[in-house]
């Protein structure tokens, strides 16, 4: 149950835990089961990034999200499994379901070969066997690192080669809306460039006929019909990782976000406790893919460790038509609702009809996540799905925080449209200005960074420690920056105004400019790119690309414009596609020879008044160009 339950425990509870930190969390610990009890709260900080919670401690986290929830409610539901289609079987688990499957998939992992520290790679669409797959690879000690099931083979490879996985998981074909997605054509592809994986296992989606290599690759289904039900959970470390899960950063390929156990479990627990203020009668959605941070802290884990009943939905929300979500929302009396706001937008673009027709009642906390939300979509949210009885929590945080950072508390603290109001417990956040400078007194704008370690920040890059150092702490020693802009008004309260680095929120998912630049230049007819995010009605940004031609006049926009796509969609995937481009002689240049992407942002977005002074450019004329042909 929440324990803050008042602005005034709110307050309590934030000062006990930045005051008295050790205690603070030496209680809520307690609170979960432990083989063996930790020694030393926490240890290390941001500038040694030796960080450490609970060390000493011994612990596996399938206990504590499924045997101790046996123990008390064996025959409480778990999961509501919604399928893509609506006239197909949706499927029920309670947690002694559940953990039996858990338990049989932990023993196909060990049956395979797969031991603690080992690295297990998922690739599916959100079916069932997703979430016991990653519960049975934590059981057994095995490090999960799901791969969203968009994500086209070279970027699957990609992950798979950087923590070396002996062993994909995968389905053999996923639908999702009107489309099938080959899962297991692509991981083929994959592992043709993958040397390191040994053992494919399918589940059986579809049935549709796939390429089997013998030897290699298992259907899951029936390996999990065989396995037995019961499989003793490894005992493990608190700071043994957890999992690891890849996100785009400004540079570079993706990184490896590795997590560990104890510090990220009380983390997820925590924070979805206090911030929906779960009762245990509620229905929790959260509409996001595994394949995400969001799905593994609030489907996969945070709910979970809480005991509580959820819908996990296979499907889109448009399909089969807008009216989906607020259906799912009826027929499973769904009670808290967690979504992005490119959702959001999407359905509010959609004849009201969808959601009139039906029973939003059981609603009482709506939750936004993913992007900054916008004042238009915010109104909407409050009015049409939450009736305006229900608080909307707009939740900021990132795949390196593990969990929400920065966000009102349901019906406790107040809801501020557009902004996500005030940090939970354990959560320093400061603004600094570009030279460092901490700006303090209020109202105030500047880079978010936080101060001291909270138990759920990720504890490193996988196989790069000194990149992890180098992306995150090395702009402002001793702070971690969270490379996004906020503002806080005069009462202190957080509104985040986006990314200030190179990177794209594309329907809440982010995309790093220079790695969609790099495929772009392997295309032949572009000599240089440049990509910037520009203001769209739907995705939030979309992904703008100039590009200077090796041979001008005879290139055709429309055609690069498709070939751009296809490259970028067998290479990433299709979220990397781009939504305009515009071909130029030049690229604005400082004298030293560095893209002015500032400008290019203003430009891709209209603002052509507020340019700032391009006197000091290189090419100024190219900026002239540029505008001439976008206005
Ligand atoms: C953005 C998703 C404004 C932000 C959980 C952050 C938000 C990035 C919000 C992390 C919010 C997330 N308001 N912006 N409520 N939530 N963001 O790693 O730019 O996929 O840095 O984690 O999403 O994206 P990630």
């Amino acid at each position: 149950m929440p324990h803050i339950t008042s602005a005034e425990l709110y307050q309590k509870a934030y000062d006990e835990s930045t005051k008295n930190k050790d205690s603070y969390w030496n209680r809520i610990a307690e609170t979960f089961e432990w083989d063996t009890k930790w020694d030393k709260t926490q240890s290390g900080d941001f500038n040694n990034l030796d960080i450490k919670w609970f060390d000493g401690g011994k612990l596996n986290i399938t206990e504590n999200c499924l045997d101790r929830h046996v123990k008390e409610h064996p025959n409480k539901i778990a999961i509501h499994w919604e399928p893509n289609d609506p006239s197909e079987k949706a499927k029920t688990f309670t947690y002694k379901e559940l953990l039996e499957n858990v338990n049989r998939f932990a023993n196909v992992l060990k049956d395979k070969n797969v031991k603690k520290g080992d690295r297990v790679c998922f690739y599916m669409s959100m079916v069932p066997e997703l979430l016991f797959g990653v519960l049975a690879s934590a059981r057994i000690g095995a490090i999960h690192s799901v791969v969203f099931g968009g994500f086209s083979a070279k970027a699957l490879a990609g992950r798979i080669n950087d923590c070396d996985c002996k062993i994909v998981v995968t389905c053999d074909e996923a639908p999702r809306g009107e489309k099938k997605v080959q899962l297991k054509e692509i991981t083929d592809q994959a592992c043709k460039e993958a040397p390191s994986v040994e053992t494919v296992l399918i589940y059986r989606r579809t049935g549709v006929k796939i390429n089997i290599e013998p030897n290699r690759d298992f259907y899951l289904n029936e390996l999990m019909q065989s396995a037995q039900p019961e499989c003793k959970p490894e005992i493990m470390n608190s700071e043994d990782p957890l999992f690891i899960l890849y996100t785009s950063g400004s540079t570079g390929k993706p990184k490896g976000l590795q997590h560990s156990i104890a510090g990220y479990m009380l983390w997820a627990s925590e924070t979805f406790k206090e911030v929906f203020q779960y009762g245990q009668n509620d229905i929790f959605w959260c509409t996001a893919d595994i394949g995400w941070i969001t799905g593994h802290s609030y489907i996969t884990y945070g709910p979970l460790l809480n005991g509580a009943t959820q819908v996990m939905f296979e499907g889109v929300p448009t399909f089969p038509t807008p009216s989906r979500f607020w259906d799912i929302v009826e027929k499973y009396k769904v009670s808290h609702f967690y979504t992005a706001p490119t959702a959001i937008r999407a359905l509010e673009a959609c004849d009201i009809n969808c959601v009139k027709k039906a029973d939003l009642s059981s609603l009482k906390v709506l939750g936004s996540v993913g992007e900054p939300i916008n004042e238009e979509a915010w109104n909407w949210y409050n009015k049409e799905i939450g009736q305006e009885k229900c608080p909307i929590v707009d939740t900021w945080w990132q795949t390196e925080t593990g969990g929400i950072m920065i966000s009102n508390i349901a019906g406790v603290t107040p809801a501020i449209a557009c902004h996500a109001t005030n940090p939970l417990p354990a959560v320093e956040p400061i603004l600094v200005d570009d030279k460092g400078e901490v700006i303090s007194g209020n109202p105030a704008k500047g880079n978010l960074c936080i101060k001291n370690p909270w138990p759920g920040v990720a504890r490193t890059i996988y196989g790069d420690h000194e990149r992890y150092k180098q992306t995150y702490f090395s702009a402002y020693p001793g702070l971690y920056f969270t490379g996004d802009g906020a503002k806080r008004d005069e009462n202190g309260n957080y509104r985040i105004t986006g990314r200030v680095d190179d990177v794209i929120n594309v329907s809440g998912h982010r995309i790093g400019t220079a790695e969609v630049e790099d495929v772009i230049d392997e295309h032949e007819s572009v000599v240089e790119a440049a990509v910037v995010g520009f203001p769209h009605p739907i995705k939030g940004q979309g992904i703008f690309a100039y590009l200077t031609p090796s041979s001008e006049g005879s290139i055709n926009e429309d055609d690069l414009f498709i070939e751009l796509n296809k490259l970028l969609t067998q290479k990433i995937g299709p979220i990397a596609k781009l939504d305009k481009i515009i071909i130029t002689n030049g690229l604005p240049k400082t004298r030293s020879g560095k893209i002015m992407r500032r400008i290019l942002r203003k430009i891709a977005a209209s603002e052509f008044e507020t340019l700032g002074d391009i006197s000091t450019l290189l090419n100024p004329e190219v900026v002239e160009e540029l505008i001439s042909k976008l206005k």
